[in-house]
Order: structure tokens, then sequence, then C-alpha cells
């Protein structure tokens, strides 16, 4: 298959530069994503002929250092057969010293499970005689995808996605001696309430210390939940749980184990315009940087950027001077950086970043935590003069302890903003600015806040993308 040149990004002003995206038209979902040969390896779902979902391949990108990115010639393409309609969502898993694919085919019969084999992660060879087929009464079958591979106990374990009767979300399990004969064995875990979403997509399982942590994302709702606790007897009994990315902007979650032992995990970003905006600009989606998950003492998920993020910083940036108005006003500028603000809140009053803001303040993004509510927002109402861009809020619950500062990392990285608060609540979005002149960044306290600000130019992860 031709490889067509990528878009350039410096005519683009929405074009991500640290934030993974296909080398042109349409990204969804991180796939398979490992290392091996002494690289990491991001596989993902990847339209090559439009800037929309659609003829779903693998496509493939690699790093020696999980920062900067190389891309790979397309990993695996729809063929007829079961993955006739779409090369779906999975995971590789190195089963006997082979590397191996397993992700789901669609087609109009439904979905079902396949695998894919390849010494070298360049060339892949299809097992159609090792499709997992066996479906449990009742799933339906263009609901059952996204197969999650892990060992434990001597075995191995498999949990794909479903939809169970009566519109409840499900992640299955299966087991297997030598990771090709698959039995199923029960659900592993179901929605317990309707707001948790009718289909589970994208399940992950894995252990991190002597917890376990399963990611699910739901459909139609949109949102990624995570529930930490124990894997006694082939069965998941979750203690703590919690909203992993709300609202959807950040979806179908994919996390692995690195050498050093740490679980890195990427989602899709999808975009929040108007299809003829995209189609325009010939490019859509975008992944998150590799954020490094923990468990913290409380059994809450804590998710922050990975260290190795860090080494796209330049110099720091130099702080201007002080914006007017009330409270505190620390100003600097730019479209594409790395953020860290720390508030020491000594009254219930707002504080938070303004991003993207123009000089006539048109446009701007706020970032912002009002403790009253104990909410996190990211405030898109003025984001953009341009109407074809989503600008409803997204809220995320963030309760700070007695005397706990707010802690911000923000990623700001030409129109996709990555939030991280006390590296234990996320919100990740898109905008779109219009105006060349919106730049400002402003640390505000509306109160007495003790407020830091530092900040630095962030370089580019793309190889060879001419970024
Ligand atoms: C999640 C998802 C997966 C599926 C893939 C298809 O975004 O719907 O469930 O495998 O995308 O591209």
């Amino acid at each position: 298959m031709t490889t067509a040149p990528p878009c350039p990004a410096a005519a683009d002003p929405y074009r991500p530069r640290f934030h993974f995206t296909a080398p042109r038209h349409w990204i969804n979902d991180p796939n398979g994503v490992c290392h091996h040969g002494g690289r990491y390896h991001l596989f993902y779902q990847y339209n090559p002929h439009a800037a929309r979902w659609g003829d779903i391949h693998w496509g493939h990108a690699s790093s020696a250092d999980l920062v900067r990115w190389r891309d790979e010639p397309v990993a695996l393409a729809p063929s007829p057969g079961h993955d006739q309609g779409g090369c779906f969502s999975g995971c590789i898993a190195v089963v006997d010293g082979l590397p191996t694919a397993y992700y789901t085919g669609d087609s109009s019969a439904g979905q079902v499970q396949c695998v894919a084999t390849s010494p070298d992660l360049a060339h892949w060879t299809k097992q159609p005689q090792r499709t997992i087929a066996e479906r449990p009464p009742g799933v339906s079958p263009g609901e059952f995808r996204d197969p999650y591979v892990f060992r434990d106990a001597g075995h191995w374990y498999m949990v794909v996605g479903a939809a169970l009767p009566h519109e409840r979300g499900a992640c299955l399990l299966y087991r297997s001696a030598d990771g090709v004969d698959w039995h199923y064995r029960h659900p592993l875990f179901v929605a317990t309430d309707p707001a948790q979403g009718s289909v589970w997509e994208c399940p992950n399982f894995l252990q991190i210390g002597d917890r376990w942590l399963l990611t699910v994302s739901q459909w139609p709702n949109l949102g990624a939940l995570w529930f930490v606790g124990r894997f006694d007897d082939e069965r998941f009994v979750a203690e703590t749980s919690g909203v992993h990315d709300v609202d959807g902007s950040a979806f179908a979650h994919l996390a692995m184990r690195a050498p050093d032992g740490r679980v890195l995990q990427w989602a899709w970003i999808n975009e929040q315009r108007d299809q003829d905006e995209i189609d325009a600009d010939g490019w859509a989606g975008a992944i998150t940087v590799p954020r490094e998950l923990s468990i913290d003492g409380r059994g809450r998920l804590n998710l922050r950027p990975a260290a190795e993020v860090a080494l796209l910083r330049g110099e720091p940036l130099p702080l201007g001077p002080a914006a007017p108005g009330p409270g505190t006003r620390l100003r600097l500028s730019g479209r594409c950086l790395d953020i860290e603000a720390r508030f020491a809140l000594h009254d219930r009053r707002k504080v938070g970043l303004t991003l993207f803001e123009s000089p006539d303040r048109r446009e701007s993004t706020r970032i912002v935590y009002w403790p009253e509510a104990r909410r996190l927002m990211i405030e898109r109402a003025r984001s953009s003069i341009n109407q074809k861009t989503r600008r409803q809020d997204l809220y995320a619950v963030l309760d700070l302890d007695p005397g706990e500062p707010l802690r911000l990392r923000v990623l700001v990285d030409h129109g996709v903003i990555a939030v991280h608060a006390n590296d234990r609540v996320n919100l990740t979005t898109r905008v779109y600015p219009a105006l060349q002149s919106s730049t400002g960044v402003t640390a505000f306290s509306e109160g007495s806040a003790d407020v830091e600000l530092q900040a630095w130019p962030m370089g580019s992860a793309l190889e060879g993308r001419g970024a």
C-alpha cells in the first residue's frame, strides 16, 4: 500500500506537534501498544482513504524514547473473510516468543476475535483458523469486540467488550493454555447501572501492585470508567471506582507494562468540530501522550504524563507583566506548551488558567477549579469564534484534602488540551481558536490564593513530518 505524504503541520493551526496523529486522514483508538526490539510500538485504528471513520486498518508508529515517533508501514488491512469490514481494536501479547496481535474482525456476519503474528512487528501473517468464535448466548454479534490479553497464574486470559441483554455493558473473560485455543469462562464484570453504558468497549484488565485495574470505554454515553479491586478465582471484585476521562473527549484507552515495570496508557482524542472542517484539513483525531498509571493508598487511580514527555521541553518561558484585574494574574504566551501551575487556596473562590486568549478577549478557554462545587472544568463557550466547533463545558469532580494545594499540569498542543489535576483527575479535549492572536495564557485567582506558574515550549514528537 503506498503511503500518502503527511499533512503538513506548519500550515495548520490545529495539527498537534507532540500528540501523535496519523500522517494524514483518520485515526481513532490506540492498539497493540508494546515494547519490542528495543522500541515502543503504537498501532492505531486508521482509515488510509479519508479523514472520517471507515475501512479500518491498523496504522503503526514506533519510538525509542516514548515521545518521538517514527511512522511505520501499515500493519493490518481488511481482507476477504472475518475482517473484511475492518481490523478493529485489540492488543499485542508475546506468545512463545512470537508477537501476536489479537484484534476484532468486523464483517457483515458480525464481530469475531482474530489473530495475526509477526516476528518483527513489520510483516504480519493472519491466522484465520485461530479466530475465537465462541460468543456467549445473548451477546449481540455486532457488540463483541476489543480483546485485551494478559497472563496470570500460568494462564493466558482475554477480556472482550460486549453488550449483554437489557443493554448492559460487560466484559467477558476467556482463558487459554497456549494463547491459541480459548475457552469462555464468564463475564468478568458487568455494568451495574444504565448510566455506565449499554456497550463496553476497549476493556483493559491488569495488575498494578497488589490491586487489579479494569478500565472500560462506554458506548453510547462516551466516557471511560475505572474500577480497582481484587481478581480472585477468576472473578473481579471492585472495591473503588471512578470516572476515567469524562465526556469521551479521550476514549478507548489502552495500557501496557513498560520494561521498567511502569504501566503506560494511551487514549484517542476525538475531534470536536464539524465534518466539513475536518475534511477540508484532511486529518482527524490524535492520541494522548503516554500516561503513567498508579493506584494510591486510597485505591484511587492516579494518572500523570509519563516522565519522558518533559524531554520535549525547551527553556522555561519568561512570565510577562502581571495582567490587570482583581486577584493574582500571571501571564505568558504560546500554543504549544507544557504548563505547571500551583495554587495554595486561602478561600473558596475560583482559580485556574486562561488559555488561547486573544488580546480583545473575543476568544479564550478557561480551566477553572471551583472549590465550592468541588468542580474542575474546561469552559469552552468562548474557545472559538468559529461556530462549527463544540463549545459545551467539561466537568470532573475534584476533592482536595484540607490544606492540599491545587496542582495543575496542562499540556497545550495547537488545540489539544490535557489537564491533569493533582495526578488524579484529568480532562482532555479539543478547542479551535480561530484568531491568530489567541495565544495568551494567564494563571488567575479570583480570591486570595498563592499562585505559581511555569511553562515550557514543546518540541515536535513526529519524526520526518516537517513539523
Ligand atoms: C472504540 C471503537 C472500538 C472498535 C473501534 C473501531 O472507539 O468503537 O470498540 O474496535 O473503535 O474503529
